[in-house]
C-alpha cells in the first residue's frame, strides 16, 4: 500500500484525491481529525468525493516514532509531504525537529521496512544562485554563506536525510517546486492570496519566482514513482512570474482590480521590523507572511528552470493561466 504523509495539507490532500481514483486504498498521516476535513473539503472541490473512503487515515506526527511505525504497517511505497512551513523566527526549534528529524524518521522507516521508494517534496528554497549563472536548476547547490530562513534551513537539512537514506539503499525521488498553487485551504498557504487579492489587497513588489501548480506537483511525483528514476531530484517550475504580473494574473481571473500600489523594498524592510518587534513584545501574533524573509524575497528577481522534468520523463506542465483560471472559478 502507498502512504502519505501530510495528508491534510495542500499538496497532500491534491495528491491524494489523483491516488485514490487509482487505487482501492491509500493510508495517510494526520494530527488531529478536524484538520481531514480540509482534505474531504479539496475532494468536493474537485466535484468527486466517491473515493475519498480509500483513504485509511492513521495518527502519526512525524516526530512520534512507535505511532510511525504502526502508519507504516502494509506500506511499500511512501510519499512524504509533510512538513512545518513557518517564518516566524520563534519556530526555529520545531522546523528543525518537524523537518529534519521527522525526514530522519521516515528515511529510517522507509529502511526498516524495505520500502520500494521514496518521494520527497522539498522546495525551492534550498537551491541557491551560482555566480554567472542566471537561472536556477537542479545543479544550483546550497550555499551555506547565503543569508537562509530557518525554513530553508529545514528544508535543506531533511534533503540531507533524504541523501543519506539513498546511500543506505533506499531508491528516492526529490522532488523541489517553486511557490506552489492550488485551490482549497483558502485560509492558508497561497490560496489565501486569492482571498486577499479578492478582498482588494492594495499592494504589489517587483520581485520575480518560480511558481507551479499543485496539479503538476502531484503528477509530478506520481510519475517519477511509476518511473525506473530514482535518486534525482527534479525542479518543478512552470515559469518565472514578476509578483506584478501574478497578482494581475490573479485579479483579472477574479474579475476584481488589481493590486495598486507598488510597495518599494524600504517600506517592507520597515513593515517586517514593525512585525517582529510586536511579536517579540508578545501581544500581537506574528503574521506568518510578512517576516525579514518574505518580505526580501517579495524583491529578489531569482528565475527557475523546470525544464529537467520533461527532458526526463513524458511530462507538461499546465499552462499557468489555465491553473490560476480554475483556482478563481473553484473561489467564486
Ligand atoms: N506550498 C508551497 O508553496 C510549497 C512550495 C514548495 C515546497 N513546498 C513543500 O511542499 C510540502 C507540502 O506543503 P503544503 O503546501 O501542502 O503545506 P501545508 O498545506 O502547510 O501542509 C503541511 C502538512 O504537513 C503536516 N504536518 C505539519 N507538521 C507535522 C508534523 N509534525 N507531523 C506530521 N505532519 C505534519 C500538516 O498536518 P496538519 O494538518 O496536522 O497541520 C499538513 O498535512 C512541504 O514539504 C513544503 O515544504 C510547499
Amino acid at each position: 500500500m502507498i502512504l502519505v504523509t501530510g495528508g491534510t495539507g495542500l499538496v497532500g490532500a491534491h495528491l491524494l484525491y489523483k491516488l485514490c481514483k487509482q487505487h482501492d486504498e491509500i493510508v495517510a498521516t494526520y494530527r488531529n481529525e478536524d484538520s481531514q476535513k480540509h482534505t474531504k473539503e479539496i475532494f468536493k472541490l474537485y466535484g468527486d468525493c466517491s473515493h475519498y473512503h480509500k483513504i485509511i487515515w492513521r495518527n502519526a506526527d512525524v516526530t512520534d516514532i512507535p505511532a510511525l511505525e504502526i502508519a507504516f504497517q502494509d506500506i511499500t511505497l511512501v510519499y512524504h509531504a509533510a512538513a512545518m512551513v513557518s517564518f516566524n523566527p520563534k519556530d526555529d526549534v520545531q522546523l528543525r525537529k518537524v523537518n529534519i528529524e521527522g525526514t530522519a524518521n521516515i528515511v529510517n522507516l522507509c529502511l526498516s521496512n524495505q520500502i520500494q521508494k521514496l518521494c520527497f517534496v522539498s522546495s525551492i528554497a534550498t537551491l541557491s544562485k551560482k555566480p554567472g549563472i542566471k537561472i536556477v536548476d537542479e545543479s544550483c547547490e546550497w550555499n551555506p554563506e547565503e543569508d537562509h530562513s530557518d525554513y530553508s534551513i529545514s528544508k535543506f537539512g531533511a534533503e540531507m536525510e533524504i541523501w543519506r537514506g539513498a546511500q543506505e539503499g533506499l531508491p528516492v525521488v526529490i522532488v523541489n517546486p517553486g511557490v506552489i498553487f492550488g485551490f482549497g485551504m483558502w485560509h492558508a498557504n497561497t490560496s489565501k492570496l486569492f482571498v486577499q487579492i479578492k478582498n482588494k489587497f492594495p499592494f504589489y513588489t517587483k520581485g520575480v519566482t518560480g511558481v507551479v501548480a499543485v496539479n503538476d506537483v502531484t503528477k509530478a511525483m506520481i510519475q517519477l514513482m511509476e518511473s525506473t528514476i530514482q535518486n534525482q531530484r527534479f525542479v518543478l517550475v512552470t515559469q518565472n512570474i514578476s509578483f506584478k504580473n501574478l497578482f494581475d494574473l490573479i485579479a483579472e481571473k477574479l474579475q476584481v482590480s488589481p493590486p495598486r500600489f507598488y510597495a518599494p523594498k524600504g517600506l517592507t524592510e520597515i513593515l517586517w521590523r514593525i512585525n517582529s518587534f510586536l511579536s517579540f513584545l508578545s501581544f500581537y501574533k506574528i503574521d506568518n507572511l510578512l517576516n525579514k524573509y518574505s518580505s526580501r524575497s517579495a524583491h529578489n528577481q531569482t528565475n527557475y528552470s523546470g525544464n529537467n522534468i520533461k527532458r526526463s520523463i513524458d511530462f507538461t506542465y499546465t499552462p499557468f493561466d489555465i491553473s490560476i483560471q480554475e483556482i478563481a472559478d473553484k473561489l467564486s
